[in-house]
């Protein structure tokens, strides 16, 4: 069938579209009533910083704007002496940051200063060991003399740099916003230092958002910390010794029309499957899925360390997402364009380890973005390995990739193509194969090729290949091939007590499409695999 000693199978990948080649001449950055930019259109130049608008900071604490740390209404209740009063919290978030850390139970002190409520209950032992067991002598006092001082200085330069309000992108709205690095780098540090207001319960008005102060971050004793810590703080190192002078655009994605799957006549487009590689490296320039939380970032600021966690930390720019993006919901996702990679890693969950810093240079387009496009997508967590098979289930999965792969407007010819893999498949217990069929159907439909990265499963690229190759020659359209899953559900799913099915679902797909005997067929798969 194909060379197996390449590693991977169908379309080669140099045949598939990639950013920029690809891309539609871009039309000009300008704010429109769907997209807030947050600095000078007009003085925007390869380059240079851009320059933040307006010029002066402008307050907003209501509830369609993130409520800022520099906020006139950042106040917190004084128990003083001189009567009941409420102080300015920026000011006190001021004073104790620049009073300087010599070790780092300062920087403890000074986080808690202004985090009062909670200063029993967070805990700081990862930084402790990071800095007693982790880095060197040297490395110590670089940190706390060099970088966290600057870092203290980006953070509290936001009411310079982060002056227009930042919209909140809430669930039903299609919204873009566009950020300079710098901006973003100093929402971050300002992460770091948990300073943003109303983020540390889940009883406020943020309950809907992800966690955005990194304070879990510090807590516990565990490697996965250590190794984080160590990648964000490569991320603020670069940051402040080298400001990135590109912008970011964040897209919340509603899906209003979904396409009627049933009567869909769309000819699969193509696959390149591999086992080697992964969606960052090797889909450099292709549309790349993040394995996503409905809380975009998942568990990036606390324990979690798999897909969407290593990718934010790696491309930390991403993490200021969960700072304005509402949970998503099922017809939803969020697509971010022009985030960098600061560091390279070895690993993965248990075993991740950040390596070293890196130096990301994909082009930039016309609007100073680097050409990476990443989509985050959160797929249906399943316990029960049948239910995914459920019809509901099935156009709800279906429904979720399309929002995240179709662009209105664009020509095939201009989509890059979909750089995937294993969605769903590890944290939320997926089938890969039925996802694998689902995210080809989706891909289709959207117009775009798929780049598979199978993460190192042999026969998972030999079984979806196969699979795809046999419909593409049948020429199966997307809407005969739900049609097949929704029979396997109903003739094999329902009435299957055990917890698998006893036919699996390409067996089933090659009996119903195959003239030959079922038999024959499943031979033949094996053989020719
Ligand atoms: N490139 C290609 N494939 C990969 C890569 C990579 N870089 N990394 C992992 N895989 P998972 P989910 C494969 O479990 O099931 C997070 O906490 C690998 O085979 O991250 O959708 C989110 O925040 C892996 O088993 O995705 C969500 O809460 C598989 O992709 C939750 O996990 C699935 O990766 C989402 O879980």
């Amino acid at each position: 069938l194909h060379n197996m000693d390449k590693g991977w199978l169908g379309t080669p990948i140099d045949e598939l579209n990639r950013m920029p080649q690809c891309a539609p001449p871009l039309f000009h950055l300008k704010v429109a009533h769907d997209h807030t930019i947050t600095v000078r259109t007009d003085l925007l130049r390869e380059g240079e910083v851009p320059v933040p608008y307006p010029s002066k900071f402008k307050d907003a604490w209501d509830d369609v704007s993130v409520k800022m740390p520099c906020s006139e209404k950042n106040l917190f209740p004084m128990e003083a002496e001189n009567g009941s009063g409420l102080q300015s919290r920026w000011e006190l978030i001021q004073t104790a940051l620049k009073g300087g850390f010599k070790c780092f139970l300062d920087v403890r002190d000074a986080i808690l200063r202004y985090n009062i409520a909670h200063a029993k209950r967070w805990d700081f032992t990862a930084l402790n060991l990071l800095c007693t067991e982790y880095l060197e002598h040297c490395e110590v006092q670089y940190l706390l003399e060099n970088i966290l001082p600057a870092m203290v200085d980006l953070a509290l330069s936001a009411p310079r740099l982060c002056t227009m309000p930042i919209p909140l992108l809430k669930s039903r709205m299609n919204h873009s916003l566009t950020l300079s690095q710098e901006q973003i780098a100093c929402l971050l540090a300002n992460a770091f230092f948990c300073t943003f207001p109303r983020r540390n319960s889940r009883k406020s008005e943020y309950g809907n958002y992800p966690e955005i102060n990194f304070c879990r971050l510090f807590e516990g004793s565990s490697p996965r910390k250590i190794e984080k810590l160590k990648t964000l703080l490569c991320y603020f190192r670069r940051v402040t010794q080298n400001m990135p002078k590109g912008l970011v655009t964040f897209k919340r994605q509603v899906l209003n029309n979904p396409p009627n799957w049933e009567s869909s006549q769309t000819q699969l487009t193509r696959l390149h499957i591999t086992s080697k590689g992964t969606i960052e490296e090797d889909g450099y320039g292709m549309l790349q899925v993040d394995f996503a939380n409905m809380f975009v970032g998942g568990g990036v600021t606390g324990h979690g360390l798999v897909q969407e966690e290593i990718r934010f930390l790696i491309n930390p720019e991403l993490i200021v997402s969960r700072l304005f993006t509402e949970a998503l919901d099922y017809n939803e996702c969020l697509i971010i364009t022009g985030t960098e990679q600061y560091s390279k890693y070895s690993g993965y969950s248990e075993s991740f380890k950040w390596k070293h810093s890196y130096k990301d240079e994909t082009p930039r387009d016309e609007w100073q973005r680097r050409c990476t496009e990443i989509v985050a997508i959160d797929a249906l967590r399943f316990r029960n390995f049948l239910e995914q098979f459920l019809p509901e289930k099935i156009i709800r999965e279906l429904n979720k990739a399309y929002c995240g792969f179709f662009r209105n407007g664009t020509n095939r010819e201009h989509l890059s193509a979909v750089a995937t893999g294993n969605w769903g498949c590890g944290v939320f217990g997926g089938d890969t194969r039925l996802k694998a069929l689902i995210q080809l159907m989706a891909a289709a439909e959207a117009g775009r090729d798929l780049a598979y990265f199978t993460f190192g499963d042999m026969q998972l690229m030999r079984d979806v290949c196969e699979m795809h190759a046999f419909l593409t020659e049948k020429q199966v359209t997307v809407g005969r091939l739900y049609g097949l899953l929704n029979q396997y559900s109903s003739a094999v799913c329902k009435n299957c007590h055990t917890t698998r099915p006893d036919v699996t679902l390409y067996s089933f797909i090659y009996e119903k499409l195959s003239s030959r005997t079922p038999t024959n067929v499943l031979d033949s798969a094996k053989d020719s695999g």
